[in-house]
């Protein structure tokens, strides 16, 4: 939870996606500002040495541990809820764990694919990113209000197969493939419907298990 001082110094707070890599020694976070929003009106005016309140208990259920080993790790992601996994892209662990990381980010328009491609850039720039992600991290966008290269609902793309022509990998598996969902709560349970029906099963920290949503977080 992050917020600022609100009226009678009542803090206002809102959950957000820590977007930074568990290594660094800065902490990252990633909104969008809603006119007249209570919080983010004003959060989009601090400056540096400002004070923002940041409660120290974190939660959340986007953890590598709760999920089963595997090959490719699936990362899919609208609007928003792709801070948490611009995270997880930048965490060694991730690429221990899988030979690949397969990041989805699919948003109305192309302007909102900003940041994505931003942190994208960053793990195929930075030296010790691009080390550690080298080939082994795969990022594909797509756009749903605004024509682009590739155009349309990542649900739509999963069942039509598109993605992994574009791509050119093989269909996603429950054998071998491991997911994280985060997005809105009409995209999680829509997708999650979907890996039910190729017999994913949802896993928690005490029980790991093929795919994971975020729960605390609603992008
Ligand atoms: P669409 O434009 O077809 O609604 P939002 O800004 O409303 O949170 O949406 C972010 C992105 O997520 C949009 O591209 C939107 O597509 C897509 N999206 C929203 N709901 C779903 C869903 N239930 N299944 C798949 N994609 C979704």
């Amino acid at each position: 939870m992050i917020g600022l001082p609100g009226k009678d110094n009542k803090p206002i707070l809102r959950a957000y996606s820590i977007c930074s890599p568990n290594w660094s020694d800065e902490l990252e976070f990633y909104s969008i500002i809603v006119q007249n929003g209570p919080l983010t009106s004003k959060l989009k005016d601090i400056k540096i040495n400002d004070e923002i309140i940041l409660m120290t208990k974190s939660t959340g259920t986007l953890i590598l541990d709760a999920l089963l080993p595997g090959k490719r790790l699936f990362l899919f992601s609208t609007g928003t809820g792709f801070a948490p996994f611009a995270s997880i892209i930048r965490d060694p662990e991730a690429f221990e764990k899988f030979e690949k990381v397969i990041v989805t980010h699919t948003c109305r328009n192309t302007k909102e694919l900003e940041y994505s491609e931003s942190i994208i850039n960053k793990c195929k720039t930075n030296d010790i990113l691009r080390e550690l992600t080298n080939d082994k991290l795969v990022y594909y966008q797509t756009t749903t209000r605004e024509k682009s290269l590739s155009f349309g609902r990542i649900t739509n793309k999963i069942i039509d197969n598109s993605i992994y022509t574009d791509l050119k990998i093989e269909p996603i598996k429950s054998k071998s493939d491991r997911v994280m969902i985060c997005g809105s709560i009409e995209f999680n349970n829509d997708l999650k419907k979907i890996l039910l029906n190729f017999d994913f099963k949802e896993g928690a920290t005490n029980k790991p298990g093929e795919f994971v949503i975020e729960k605390a977080f609603v992008g």
